[in-house]
């Protein structure tokens, strides 16, 4: 993308955001619903959404918290390997995809999936292939930190191997080992989020400590922060936009035991279109990037609203209402200048 004053991205899409509940979600909805035109909402609340009755509550509560402005949430279920095909017949309607968590990985997912056993798994994985919901996972093994994705390769590919019908969406992906496997298999996805194309681990720990850089997977090393800004930025059909955008309260973050999790929804685009201005990168590639190609990974079609982004700096606020954001105090080159819904 050629240095320019002003940019229009249409319909953003964010593919992987926390929203949480109660007083948090009260307090960062409009972070993601003033420049996003949907999101696809994850469910590890406490406890888990994996009823029908709480995805359309979780739902009303968001509708509630965001007011009056134009977003879609594309709801999810925690993922169980119970779900039977009467389950998620009736269910169908009210969600976009399901969630696999491996169970204790990240944030609030004890109840998640552990051994991945294809015989205990197929029942649900091949009925949610027939009703065409997409699986979106965490790949993450308990092994060694910087290396429990790559790990988790293999059973992406079992799992892709075993259900080829199914869709499966590898979620915020930061090595070049899950980059690689995305051509391998024709039903496997990605999520990129911005942190990600942005810092290594020597952002989070190679000075002194940053928690607000600390999240799950964490940041890995340069030639994979590489491989993901090479399918970024050539927007890739099989990649699209994840924020994966986790608000933490301050206290809970700036902590002896630091939470995992970046809030960026608020200046994901910003920063996005920043990244793809300083790589060259043209336009289309980053529309593509933000909504197009989710559009077509999901069969979506999002409510229409036009995002325009000008070259102004942008100093990043201390907090939003008491959560800290990526980059907090510091500059970076484009401001949201106006949202033109409808
Ligand atoms: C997420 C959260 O806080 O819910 N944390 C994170 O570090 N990304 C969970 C997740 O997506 O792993
Ligand atoms: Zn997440």
């Amino acid at each position: 993308m050629p240095s320019t004053n002003q940019v229009t991205l249409n319909a953003p899409l964010d593919m992987h955001l926390h929203l949480r509940d109660g007083e948090m979600l009260e307090n960062i909805a409009s972070s993601s619903a003033r420049t996003f035109s949907g999101a696809i909402i994850m469910p590890n609340l406490v406890p888990p959404v994996s009823s029908k009755e709480e995805v359309i509550a979780y739902k009303a509560r968001i509708k509630e918290a965001i007011g009056a402005e134009d977003f879609t949430p594309y709801m999810t279920l925690f993922f169980k390997p119970t779900y039977d095909k009467a389950f998620l017949s009736s269910v169908r309607d009210e969600i976009t995809a399901i969630k696999l968590y491996p169970a204790g990985i990240t944030t609030n997912s004890e109840g998640g999936v552990s051994g991945f056993n294809v015989e205990e798994l197929r029942p649900a994985l091949e009925a949610m292939a027939e009703l065409d919901i997409p699986l979106c996972v965490h790949g993450e093994t308990n092994g060694f930190v910087m290396d429990r994705e790559a790990e988790f390769v293999s059973i992406y590919e079992k799992l892709a191997g075993a259900f080829p019908k199914l869709k499966i969406i590898m979620e915020h992906i930061t090595t070049k080992a899950s980059v690689a496997a995305l051509d391998r298999f024709e039903n496997l996805y990605a999520t990129i989020t911005i942190h990600h194309l942005l810092i290594t681990l020597d952002d989070v720990a190679g000075g002194m400590l940053k928690p607000h850089l600390f999240c799950k997977p964490i940041a890995k090393r340069p030639e994979d922060r590489d491989a993901l800004l090479k399918v970024a930025l050539a927007a890739h059909p099989k990649v699209m936009f994840g924020s994966d955008s986790a608000p933490h309260p301050k206290h809970a973050k700036e902590a002896c035991g630091c939470a995992a999790g970046v809030f960026t929804a608020p200046v994901a685009l910003q920063l996005l279109t920043e990244l793809f201005e300083e790589h060259n990168a043209p336009l289309d590639k980053l529309q593509a990037f933000v909504s197009g190609n989710a559009q077509k990974i999901y069969s979506i079609t999002p409510l229409s609203k036009q995002v325009v982004l000008e070259k102004k700096p942008f100093k990043i606020p201390s907090d939003y209402n008491g959560v800290v954001p990526m980059y907090a105090d510091e500059k970076i080159a484009y401001s949201i200048k106006e949202v033109i819904n409808g």
